[in-house]
């Protein structure tokens, strides 16, 4: 015990870039002696639960779309502009998938979450509601069209935002609210929308992790007024680097245009809302062809991945139903899950031995099981929730250009951590899995053994406590 050889370490070259990151962030944890029954765990030099690597044999990109791209790439073809091309068609499919009007592609999530909200109307002063529990980009691009965000908590049940604690956040200058379908668990839109409706407030679905999802029958995305997707690297539908936005709503349809898509003005607006050509408001939106080709073919097998992963969400939820350390996230009555990027679970320790949270997922790292400590809960370097990232506490966006200039002065968003205990109490609970998609049931029993083996064992190594 103690050598180097012995000492744990974090690095996992199977682990995706984020969840290697998350993984880094965490502390080496001293080895203390252990009774025999605890040198079962592997951390203590006992046989390993999960002998293969996480593998997941799902591709991102069939053979049938490289071959789409490389015969685009053999005509010379590299870049398509309006309707009457693949992203046309991308945006007819991805408006039957959830039901809506209109779609309109860009070259990210981020796009979509900025150009919705300069669509809807956010401007210097405004405030909009977006859960503290997420990444960066549901509330920067407030910041872009000089607003402010003002974080609000969420449901422990289902990590999704709290309806209770947006209404009470509401004030005259609340433009937007941002709800976030986070590892594809739909919020409570019912509730959402009456609430937002009934103040004369818009409401901005960040559907980046759900794709897939509904909600009583309904897609995600089509509950509020704009629906806005991530189709990055991660994500169930994924283009590369690409997003899409949905809406019913032609005015915001054609503000969107506006804001970055060059080209597409004269043919393609739903309302007639600009009557200049080429109007350019120096955003530069569009997305590159061949992700958009990518993602045409992450679309059509998006039925097959949501079945497969939803399986293995079951599994594992009933797999560990009897493990009092491990609670799953709940799904509200009438939501159905979609894109599952991530398996979440809350960690009680006082279950487990009372090990924190750190030395609980580096023992099932040491196990095998492709576990990370949840990245929302720990963003930055020195942050752990959104809300306290230096981003919205200390940056001096007077000395930047642009809106921003002219928006928050410095701790102009500050948030009391008190007005957020949920969020703030499942900062060291909560624990991740990978996507589980084309995996052997072989693999993901062992990953099980190997959680409840470190939950059984972790009784017996109290200085890991803290
Ligand atoms: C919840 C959420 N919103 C928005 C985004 C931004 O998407 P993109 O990376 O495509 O800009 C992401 C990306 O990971 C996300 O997880």
């Amino acid at each position: 015990m103690g050598t180097d050889k012995d000492t744990p370490t974090l690095d996992n070259p199977t682990l995706s870039e984020a969840t290697a990151e998350a993984a880094v962030a965490m502390e080496e944890y001293p080895v203390p002696p252990v009774s025999p029954r605890a040198s079962e765990l592997a951390m203590f030099g006992g046989p390993k639960s999960v002998e293969d690597p996480y593998r997941d044999r799902w591709r991102r990109i069939a053979l049938r779309d490289v071959f789409r791209m490389t015969l685009a790439a053999a005509r010379d073809e590299v870049t398509a502009i309006h309707s009457k091309s693949p992203i046309g068609r991308l945006e007819d499919r991805f408006c039957r998938m959830v039901g809506a009007d209109f779609a309109l592609t860009m070259n990210s999530g981020t796009a979509t979450l900025h150009s919705a909200y300069f669509a809807v109307g956010v401007r210097p002063g405004d405030e909009v509601i977006v859960p503290s529990y997420t990444f960066y980009a549901s509330a920067a691009p407030i910041l872009q069209c000089g607003g402010l965000p003002v974080f609000c908590d969420i449901d422990p049940k289902t990590l999704t935002l709290d309806p209770e604690d947006v209404a009470r956040r509401i004030t005259p200058k609340t433009k937007a609210v941002c709800a976030v379908h986070v590892w594809g668990n739909p919020a409570r839109l019912d509730r959402l929308v009456q609430l937002c409706r009934d103040r004369g407030i818009a409401l901005i679905e960040d559907c980046s992790h759900a794709h897939g999802a509904t909600y009583q029958g309904r897609s995600v995305g089509v509950w509020g007024d704009i629906g806005c997707f991530s189709l990055q690297a991660q994500k169930a539908v994924c283009g590369g680097e690409l997003g899409i936005a949905v809406t019913n709503n032609a005015r915001y349809y054609d503000r969107m245009l506006a804001l970055g898509h060059m080209g597409r003005m004269s043919s393609d607006q739903k309302a007639g809302t600009f009557q200049i050509d080429n109007l350019c408001l120096g955003l530069k939106y569009r997305p590159h062809l061949y992700g958009v080709l990518m993602a045409s073919g992450a679309l059509r097998r998006l039925g097959e991945l949501n079945r497969r992963r939803r399986h293995w969400y079951d599994y594992l939820s009933k797999a560990l139903a009897d493990c009092p350390a491990l609670q799953p996230i709940e799904a509200y009555p009438g939501a159905v899950r979609g894109g599952l990027i991530e398996y979440l679970f809350r960690y009680e320790p006082q279950h487990a031995g009372g090990w924190n949270r750190g030395a609980f997922v580096q023992a099932l790292q040491k196990e095998g099981v492709p576990a990370y400590v949840d990245r929302y809960t720990m963003v930055g370097a020195n942050a752990r929730l959104l809300h306290e990232a230096p981003l919205f506490t200390e940056v001096d966006f007077s000395e930047l250009g642009g809106f921003l200039a002219g928006g928050a002065k410095p701790g102009a968003i500050q948030t009391d951590p008190k007005s957020l205990p949920v969020s703030m109490e499942l900062c060291d609970k909560l624990v991740a899995l990978p996507a589980f998609t084309k995996v052997s049931d072989k693999y993901v029993q062992a990953c099980v053994q190997g959680i409840r083996k470190v939950v059984r064992l972790a009784n017996d190594v109290h200085d890991l406590r803290t």
